[in-house]
């Protein structure tokens, strides 16, 4: 076994046999040689060779906690689990089934400090987080080499941000798409769309409606069914005219069929079979042949009928779906020894196929970039470094209390993982779903980077307009208040973009060193300044939450409280961290905390008048004490403008509100 290690920062790259990763994130760094095993900031490494692959040992220790792996249906503490990386679409899923859509193969281990370990393979591999052997991570990778990294920043925080400089920077999300989505399993024709936009429109904002497969004809790409959609450009301008954006379902299989242009003219450039033959695999429209995205020209042709696509109808965003790929075989997906052109050799399905939908993904943001000065892409599958072209969601949940739950750690999760812009189907999209729930999803989901309502096509409706009056009161208040909140969270979706941090946090990415945090899965922080602790139990009207060390200002009742602490709440329950200053909508702030603050771009102001914090006449939440941000304009904030100041990404932001703002 041949191991090499080269350095650059706190960041180590190894290589096992001289592997050459699918995808190459382009670390540069100096050698430093290396011989069996590497001691890092969380315990020893070492690497052997077993017949079909390479098996990587990481020592574990009891008190050390194990969190990451991106989209798994396990609680934020992944340790006594197996965790398979294999791009999976499992039909529905619940807490404990794996594998899911998307493969982070990456994980961070915190003793006293932190570290980070990334296996960068696109095949199926393993990570046995102490279950065969109780003091070892084992990672299995069946490949004869392997490539991996270790982040030694000793943070969470410092983990991620390297994991992201190396993977890629998330991409800056238009406002709009952090604004209330709606979509079903399909709304149409064209004329129940604009009916259920204007019924929405009466009880809520809506800033994104979704088209699902059924728009198209027989479920080909690029093609509508002129019977249900006369004039798709029509209807687009009309709910741009409503102040909602339109996105279209995209899947990667084009149905083969002699006559249909857009499958012609990828002959030659599609997946083969091990015969080189065409592969042909049955998704919606029947039998599908699948663009072979290694392939530089399914690449080119791809991009042209995406930009046309978007182009001729005045779409807003795509919604790339099925791209694990999904086939409805028993494999689940295309076959093992199914061929794709990479690097000019033909290689094996099964050792790359966790590369698909990120090579999809990018292809299709690459070309949605060339018309459209900020593309939104949400993607269902994706591979580590996704976070660059697309937001993920976390597929068919199957509407229950417990995926009400679940879905918190597995957002969280994708967010320490790289992946900031994430969410799940509000209200679930699988099953049947009472009122109550769906309320509690709205609250749960209200600060969630994506923010959207789904539901399958035999599930009830889950509308908001649908529901009994105090359930739809209960959803439209978490609507308003995660519109209140959006000046925040757009200035944490902008640092996310620039230093990879996630938009909605763990409590342990903020108090590392406090052990009770990492097994508080049902809370969650925007950024560093805002903990909130929504109701998720049927019939509650209350519920205990935890506030790390610190003072807390509890915004639904304007009670102080002093950290570590249990406290009881209801409504909504939300706190502001002392030393914060949270932008809110109509350029208000909730200011709590007196003295110098710095924005995260280095940037200070004072606030040197009133009192501890500021409270006004109008509402943040409906009824309940009522706060106001500092006006500028009256003095109470002194020093810098915090408005749409940002080196970069000047022009991006000019006119826009945004701030993130942190006492130091
Ligand atoms: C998949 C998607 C789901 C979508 C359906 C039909 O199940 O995950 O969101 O509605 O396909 O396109």
């Amino acid at each position: 076994m041949q191991i090499s290690v080269t350095k650059r920062g706190g960041t180590s790259r190894i290589v096992v046999n001289g592997f050459i990763p699918v995808i190459d994130f382009g670390f540069k760094g100096r050698s430093v040689g290396l011989s069996e095993g590497m001691t890092t900031e969380c315990g020893v490494l070492s690497f052997e060779e077993n017949g079909a692959g390479i098996t990587v040992r990481k020592e574990l220790e009891h008190l050390e906690h194990v969190v990451g792996f991106g989209e798994k249906a396990f609680e934020l503490e992944r340790k006594r689990v197996i965790l398979r990386m294999w791009n999976n679409d499992p039909g529905g899923y619940r807490r404990g089934d794996d594998p899911l859509y998307a493969s982070i193969p990456f994980f961070i281990s915190v003793r006293d400090r932190a570290a980070g370990y990334f296996i960068n393979s696109v095949a199926s591999t393993t990570f046995d987080v102490g279950v065969s052997e109780y003091d070892s991570i084992l990672v299995r990778v069946p490949e004869k080499g392997l490539e991996m990294y270790v982040f030694e920043a000793g943070t969470v925080a410092g983990v991620v941000e390297q994991f992201t400089g190396l993977t890629g920077m998330p991409f800056m999300p238009p406002l709009w798409a952090l604004g209330h989505q709606v979509s079903r399993f399909s709304y149409y024709p064209e004329e129940s769309v604009m009916n259920i936009a204007g019924e929405y429109l009466k009880t809520v904002p809506v800033s994104a409606l979704y088209l699902d497969i059924d728009y198209m004809d027989g479920y080909k790409l690029f093609t509508w069914n002129s019977r249900i959609f006369g004039d798709p450009p029509r209807m687009i301008r009309e709910l741009h005219g409503m102040g909602i954006r339109t996105i279209a379902i995209m899947d990667p299989g084009l149905k083969a069929e002699q006559g249909y242009s857009n499958f012609e003219s990828g002959i030659g450039s599609y997946v083969e079979t091990a015969n080189r033959e065409l592969y042909l695999g049955k998704v919606w429209p029947g039998l599908c042949a699948f663009p072979d995205f290694f392939d530089g020209r399914a690449v080119d042709n791809w991009k042209f009928m995406i930009r046309k696509f978007i182009g001729e109808n005045g779409l807003d965003g795509l919604w790339l779906d099925m791209n694990e790929p999904s086939v409805f075989t028993e494999g689940k997906t295309i076959a093992s020894d199914a061929t794709h052109l990479v690097k000019g050799m033909r290689m094996r399905h099964d050792s790359v196929h966790n590369a698909y939908a990120y090579l999809e993904v990018r292809a299709t943001y690459e070309a949605m970039k060339d018309v459209l000065d900020e593309p939104f892409i949400l993607s269902r599958s994706g591979y580590a470094g996704i976070q660059k072209y697309a937001a993920l969601w976390t597929g068919d949940s199957v509407s229950s209390w417990d995926d009400l739950r679940l879905q918190i750690p597995m957002v969280l999760s994708l967010g320490i993982s790289g992946i900031p812009m994430a969410g799940c189907d509000v209200g679930g999209f699988i099953g049947r779903t009472e009122p109550e729930l769906i309320a509690r999803y709205y609250q749960m989901a209200a600060f969630f980077p994506v923010f959207r309502n789904h539901k399958a096509k035999d599930g009830n409706d889950q509308e908001i307009f649908m529901l009994p009056d105090r359930f739809s009161r209960m959803a439209a208040d978490a609507v308003a208040a995660r519109y209140e909140f959006m000046p925040f969270i757009y200035s944490l979706a902008h640092e996310a973009h620039v230093r990879g941090h996630p938009i909605v946090r763990p409590l342990f990415y903020e108090f590392q060193s406090d052990r009770a945090t990492y097994s508080i899965n049902d809370q969650y922080m925007l950024g560093t300044s805002v903990l909130y602790a929504p109701i998720l139990d049927r019939g509650a009207k209350e519920r205990d939450v935890y506030l790390p060390a610190g003072d807390w200002f509890s915004l639904g009742d304007g009670i102080e409280h002093r950290g570590p602490a249990w406290v009881s709440k209801d409504g909504m329950p939300a706190f502001v961290r002392k030393g914060s200053v949270i932008p809110l909508k109509d350029g208000r702030f909730i200011a709590y905390g007196k003295g110098k603050f710095t924005m995260f771009d280095g940037s200070e102001f004072t606030i040197s008048s009133g009192p501890d914090w500021f409270r006004s006449e109008r509402p943040v939440y409906k009824g309940s004490v009522v706060f106001l941000g500092v006006e500028r304009e009256k003095g109470e904030v002194e020093g810098r403008s915090v408005t749409g100041r940002s080196g970069r990404n000047r022009s991006e932001f000019a006119g826009r509100k945004f701030s993130h703002i942190r006492l130091r």
